[in-house]
């Protein structure tokens, strides 16, 4: 078993006993830290950055030494498994992802292999490996996936959506096509996350970034399930300690108690949803880890603070917070004011643990 110095994170996401509210950000390595568009230019391009073993590694603990934070995140995207499915993946500037012959039928999702993580996605194994040497048990690696209907909302739209059409067509016109996709993916996800646990990583993330534009019938059949089919799946303990598991639906406030009983140990939430009555829905079921709206780190630090207090005395007293943005750090927010957020949560959260 290896013991972590600082272990608050996996603690609270196990609702057990802490000393303060543990904080970490997604996106907390990016565009916003200087040093991270240095590494970004010596890599070449994003997908460079995250194929590249030490400059990757190096990313991922950039954050840390800047800031107390209480977990670290492989730096990679959710979007890499797709390429490794045999998509061809770019990240333009100002655009974002880009799969240039998106899937329009059976015929392309047959094409689709399901890689073999230690082979096709072996550099990911090896960042986890470099890493969790590199921060030498004082704080937890979390690793992520993205969820099946997000992944495949990408795949079949070629970028970043507005309405869905593409997917959404596919689902009431060809939903067996779609199912087909979905869990050739949740197949591949449950390797690659798997494979993610075994080389390292304390606890996993699935994004759900796009299930809240679903309609709830639509989001049970189409995403949950599939989430349901991973988390039924995936390692639950590895070197002696239980891996926890984090579900997280972007607009997804509505179907708290759906997504708690997935089995997972905890729910990220966003801004929309209110983090005392997410307690009282699910609170003692799972943790909850938010909520704070990422745009409140352009406001001054007296707002940034205020704001803390505010969402440490909603969740209230008591274990299961992990203090988290509903969303990732946008590139233009100043960095000093993440250093802000991050001292006024464990300053501030004092009283409210019982240990
Ligand atoms: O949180 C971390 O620090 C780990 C790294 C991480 C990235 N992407 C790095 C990244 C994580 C966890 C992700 C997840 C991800 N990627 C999601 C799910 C969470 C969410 O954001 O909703 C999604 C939908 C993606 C797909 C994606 N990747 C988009 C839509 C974009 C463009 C938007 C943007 O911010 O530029 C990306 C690019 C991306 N992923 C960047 C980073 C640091 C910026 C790329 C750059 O450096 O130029």
């Amino acid at each position: 078993m290896n013991r972590l110095k600082n272990d608050r994170y996996l603690r609270a996401l196990l609702r057990q006993p802490i000393d303060i509210t543990p904080i970490w950000m997604m996106r907390q390595a990016g565009r916003y830290l200087p040093e991270y568009k240095v590494k970004l230019i010596e890599a070449g391009n994003f997908i460079a950055l995250c194929k590249n073993i030490e400059l990757a590694s190096e990313v991922t603990l950039q954050p840390l030494q800047r800031y107390e934070l209480d977990a670290a995140i492989l730096f990679s995207d959710i979007l890499i498994i797709s390429e490794a499915m045999g998509m061809e993946l770019s990240f333009e500037a100002n655009i974002g992802p880009r799969f240039s012959i998106p899937i329009t039928s059976l015929n392309d999702i047959n094409k689709l292999s399901i890689p073999d993580p230690e082979l096709e996605l072996g550099y990911i194994t090896d960042i986890i490996r470099k890493v969790r040497y590199e921060l030498n048990n004082t704080i937890p690696l979390i690793g992520f996936s993205g969820s099946p209907w997000t992944l495949a909302t990408y795949m079949i739209e070629g970028t970043s959506s507005k309405f869905f059409s593409k997917i959404k067509r596919m689902m009431y016109c060809e939903s067996k096509i779609l199912h087909l996709l979905l869990n050739k993916l949740a197949d591949s996800i449950i390797l690659y996350l798997n494979a993610q646990i075994k080389a390292g990583i304390q606890s996993v993330i699935i994004f759900d970034t796009c299930g809240g534009v679903l309609s709830k019938r639509d989001y049970i059949e189409f995403s949950l399930y599939y989430m349901h089919k991973i988390i039924d799946n995936i390692i639950k303990k590895n070197e002696g300690c239980y891996v926890p598991i984090t579900l997280f639906t972007k607009g997804g406030g509505q179907w708290l108690e759906l997504m708690a009983a997935t089995g997972c140990n905890a729910l990220g939430i966003d801004w929309m949803t209110d983090i005392a009555d997410a307690r009282r829905r699910v609170g003692n079921k799972v943790a909850l880890q938010g909520n704070m709206d990422p745009s409140i780190l352009y406001a001054s630090p007296e707002r940034i603070e205020l704001e803390v207090a505010y969402i440490l005395k909603n969740f209230g007293i008591g274990e299961g917070h992990i203090f988290s943005l509903g969303h990732g750090v946008y590139q233009d927010i100043s960095y000093n004011h993440v250093k802000v957020c991050v001292n006024a949560v464990h300053r501030l959260s004092t009283n409210y643990h019982l240990k």
